[in-house]
């Protein structure tokens, strides 16, 4: 069952003996805490409302810093300008990539000017052969500027919706998908039953025969969810296009 659906108690009791474990096998010098706002290649698993919050507060009280990895979630995706904008919390560090390079490979670390200069005080050394490339700078300027110039936060939380809206008429004639779930353009659709993984292996197989690649997880016991983060600048046409292969495939799977 979705973290998100069986209560705040529940979720706050884990996040608590999560960190009682960690505190037990600590010297007491935790240094960061990272996650993803939305888990995505583990599942499209959306954190409750407040989970984030409590997870900043547990790391304030150990002198940890929170650093939230948007790099799939981020720009735009999920229908706000990153993910964590949903609930309100600022963290120490922010990486983003992806969208980030339109298919350039460029990701960023985004923080505060006293945590830059406390990590240089320090020796920290980063580099790698493209670090502060000129040429790949340049493309994550112009995604911003195409980004904020057609509002693309907008169109993927509209898109998000039609597409949801699709899913959710597949699921109403597909008993065998069992929940739909995420948030603007980055949807999670899971199987259900037994075979989830074997049905989703051959969902998958059909879905690039007809024509339509798709994202399946690749852990075991999760591998009947699907992952689905269409280019933000897709069409309603191209989604309803893969939505018929995608009920296609459901029902003839192979
Ligand atoms: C959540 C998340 N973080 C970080 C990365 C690494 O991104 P990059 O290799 O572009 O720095 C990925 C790549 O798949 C990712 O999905």
């Amino acid at each position: 069952m979705p973290v998100g659906k069986v209560g705040p108690l529940d979720w706050q009791q884990q996040l608590d003996l999560g960190f009682e474990l960690i505190d037990a096998q600590s010297v007491g010098s935790l240094a960061a805490c990272i996650v993803e706002p939305i888990l995505s290649s583990g599942g499209i698993l959306e954190p409750p409302v407040g989970y984030l919050a409590a997870l900043q507060q547990k790391c304030r009280e150990r002198g940890m810093l929170l650093i939230l990895d948007e790099a799939q979630t981020g720009l735009c995706r999920t229908g706000d300008w990153y993910a964590l904008q949903r609930d309100g919390v600022v963290p120490d560090i922010l990486t983003l990539s992806k969208t980030l390079g339109a298919g350039f490979p460029l990701a960023a670390v985004i923080t505060t000017a006293e945590i830059e200069s406390a990590a240089h005080d320090r020796d920290f050394l980063f580099f790698t052969t493209h670090v502060s490339d000129p040429l790949v700078a340049a493309v994550g300027n112009t995604v911003l500027d195409v980004l904020t110039r057609d509002h693309l936060d907008e169109q993927a939380a509209k898109l998000g919706a039609y597409l949801r809206a699709g899913l959710e008429e597949l699921a109403g004639r597909h008993p065998v998908i069992a929940d739909i779930r995420g948030r603007g353009l980055l949807l999670g659709v899971e199987l259900g039953g037994p075979e989830a993984d074997q049905l989703g292996a051959a969902v998958t197989r059909r879905c690039l025969e007809l024509g339509l690649h798709m994202n399946i997880v690749q852990l075991p016991g999760m591998g009947g969810v699907f992952r689905i983060a269409p280019p933000l600048t897709a069409t309603e046409e191209e989604l309803s296009l893969g939505l018929e292969i995608l009920d296609q495939a459901l029902d003839r799977p192979r």
